[in-house]
């Protein structure tokens, strides 16, 4: 089943003279998994918040599940925003609230005003962020305040959060972007298990090429606002990285052969 599909995809910021995303266009089904890579200023980031209309495209149109997010009012948006996820490099947890209470967060979207506000989530919606938090080895952490935790428990705890949203699409900027390479893979592995298992749809920002073709079975290479490779992970070659970062793959390596931009 599509979840994503995007076409004609352009931003230009104001003030800028050229567009950050540029006529971009790809779809995603469901369970897919899709590493976009590029330069720093490349677009990655603006093209995932034009999705969800965190920033507003200037043109081309975005669904969700086939239905139209660009041009759709506040309420539509506000409904289809609950089936797109998100994690950032930093993980946005409340640090005074406990690891549960971030985590039942994520139901927040779908709660009337007053229920949200004053913290009444349905029983059956706790048992099962405890169960989530529990199956991600965070459950001794439950009534732990966030701001306790290690960096990478963090993101974990925002994974979950964004999980407990039920998404068909989970959007990550640079979700590992902060952490040490071991946290790294543990968050990765994260990301990639809960999403084949459930069939959720996962765009992921990444700056390691490696950890990309590690993890995502398609890659989208931009550069300058343009999708320059969508293809399988397994077809990117050398000289195609070096058309999308513009340097000599060389450049590119550091220790171990892992390839960084
Ligand atoms: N809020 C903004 N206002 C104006 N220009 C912006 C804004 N956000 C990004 N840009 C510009 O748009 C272009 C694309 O930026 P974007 O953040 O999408 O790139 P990126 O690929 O995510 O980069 P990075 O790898 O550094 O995160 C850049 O030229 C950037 O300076
Ligand atoms: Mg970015």
């Amino acid at each position: 089943m599509e979840i994503l599909n995007i076409s004609g995809l352009t931003k230009t910021y104001r003030g800028a003279s050229e567009p950050a995303v540029r006529d971009v266009g790809f779809a995603m089904d469901a369970g897919e998994m899709v590493g976009v890579i590029g330069s720093s200023g490349a677009g990655k980031s603006t093209l995932m918040r034009c999705i969800n209309r965190l920033t507003e495209p200037d043109g081309g149109r975005v669904l969700i599940e086939g239905r139209e997010i660009t041009g759709a009012g506040a309420g539509a948006v506000r409904e289809l925003r609950r089936r797109v996820g998100m994690v950032f490099q930093h993980h946005n947890l409340v640090a005074r609230l406990t690891v549960l209470q971030n985590v039942m967060h994520g139901r927040l979207g779908y709660m009337s005003t007053a229920a949200g506000v004053f913290g009444r989530y349905p029983e059956e919606e706790k048992r099962r962020a405890i169960e989530l938090l529990e199956k991600t080895g965070l459950g001794e952490f439950l009534y732990r305040r966030a701001g306790e935790l290690s960096g990478g428990q963090m993101q974990r705890v925002g994974i979950m959060r964004a999980i407990m949203q039920r998404p068909a699409l989970l959007l990550c900027d640079e979700p590992i972007a902060s952490l040490d390479p071991a946290s790294a893979l543990v968050v990765m592995e994260l990301i990639r298990d809960i999403c084949r298992e459930r069939g959720i749809a996962c765009l992921v920002n990444l700056h390691q090429v490696d950890v990309a073709l590690k993890f995502a079975e398609r890659i989208v290479g931009m550069r300058g606002g343009e999708i320059i490779y969508d293809g399988p992970a397994s077809e990117l070659d050398g000289e195609t990285i070096e058309r999308i970062y513009g340097k000599p793959l060389s450049q590119l390596m550091i220790g171990g052969g892992a390839v960084v931009a």
